[in-house]
């Protein structure tokens, strides 16, 4: 077997906006043999579109075909379904994020998946932005000092839709916060290389008239393991021009200051400001940001086909994938702790 044989459960807006356009343009190790969505229109038009030799609009016709693994790009609370029905055909899986609703759901998947003994990545895209790959080297590599804050920050514009999954509670589970909120979470953790242990915060239905109750508005303070402190703040409700989905990362001998690297985009910008040495008391607080401040300025290459190039390479030499269920439950777990210490006005602990 020199390529995986892919197929696609879900082809909407991510998928093909990003995910299949990647796949096609740069992966040598895979090819998308199927798609399936339960829209069988849909799914014919990304097959045409993208030039897929078959479509579906059941899990059991696409999990029936000679296929290796599945990218699955549904609404969130069909993951753990999915999941375990894929697993349960013997194909390795490469889920969207959330990875589930429940830490239940995220227990049974993986229980589906080592029982049939196949693979699983959770898509954490972003962590294959060259710049934050970059921030993460400059945190390990001591560069900052001892990190004591981070922030994290993604936004867009999200006006009512009729019949958007998303403005529904009952099926996505969660506004700002789960939806984007949740891979700034990672690109914390990841880039300063320490766990969420608290969490507290505001979020609020400040502006978009959702038909239900989800919030459009999320600031979220947090303390990680090693003690630095850091802010994810993410609205439904900023012109997408507007906002900068900052990163900024600071310890006590510099910073890392970037814009626009958390997002689809396998682009952005980046500096740093460093000095060798933490400095005497400067009464005056005169800052001279230019004398140790590096501009970095990188090609961005495609985050979502490097996830499918990472996850068949996983297969054909049979390694773990970087990304898996251990990521998946803790991110759950932040999340149901974010939305209690909101309802409940309090610092919560986030359970291991
Ligand atoms: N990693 C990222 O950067 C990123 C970006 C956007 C979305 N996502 C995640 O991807 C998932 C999909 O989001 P989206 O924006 O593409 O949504 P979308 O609504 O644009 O597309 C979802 C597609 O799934 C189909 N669908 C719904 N229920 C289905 C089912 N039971 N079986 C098969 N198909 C079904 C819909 O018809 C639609 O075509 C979500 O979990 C979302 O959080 C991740």
């Amino acid at each position: 077997m020199d390529k995986i044989r892919w197929g696609v459960i879900g082809c909407g807006g991510i998928a093909a906006r990003r995910t299949i356009p990647e796949f096609k343009q740069m992966v040598s190790n895979a090819e998308i043999v199927s798609v399936m969505d339960i829209s069988a229109d849909r799914a014919k038009q990304v097959a045409e579109q993208f030039d897929i030799p078959h479509f579906c609009d059941t899990e059991e016709e696409l999990l029936a075909r000679d296929i290796d693994a599945v990218y699955i790009a549904t609404p969130q609370n069909v993951h753990a379904s999915q999941t375990i029905q894929a697993a349960e055909a013997g194909k390795h899986i490469l889920c969207e994020k959330p990875i589930a609703i429940t830490v239940e759901e995220v227990a049974r998947m993986e229980d589906a998946c080592k029982k049939a003994g196949v693979k699983f990545m959770l898509a954490w895209c972003m962590r294959q932005n060259v710049y934050n790959k970059k921030a993460r080297e400059l945190v390990l590599s001591g560069d900052l000092g001892r990190i004591v804050m981070g922030r994290a920050q993604l936004t867009c514009w999200y006006p009512p839709i009729p019949n958007a999954w998303r403005q529904d509670v009952s099926i996505s589970h969660g506004g700002a916060l789960l939806d984007m909120g949740t891979h700034c979470l990672d690109m914390l953790e990841w880039i300063m290389d320490a766990k969420i242990v608290e969490v507290t915060g505001f979020q609020d239905l400040l502006v978009q008239k959702y038909r239900t109750q989800i919030e459009d508005t999320s600031t979220i303070v947090v303390r990680f393991s090693n003690g630095a402190h850091g802010i994810i703040d993410n609205y439904f409700n900023i012109p997408d021009a507007a906002a900068r989905n900052s990163l900024e990362i600071f310890g006590t001998k510099g910073s890392i200051i970037a814009h626009g690297t958390i997002g689809q985009d396998p682009t952005g910008n980046m500096f740093s400001i460093t000095q060798p040495d933490e400095t005497g008391y400067n009464a005056d607080q005169v800052r001279d940001v230019e004398a140790n401040r590096q501009e970095y300025d990188f090609e961005g290459v495609g985050i979502y086909g490097q996830m499918i190039t990472i996850f068949s390479d996983c297969i054909l030499q049979d390694q773990a994938p970087p990304t898996n269920f251990a990521d998946g439950r803790h991110s759950v777990r932040l999340v149901d702790a974010i939305y209690k210490s909101v309802a409940e006005k309090r610092v919560v602990q986030v359970e291991e």
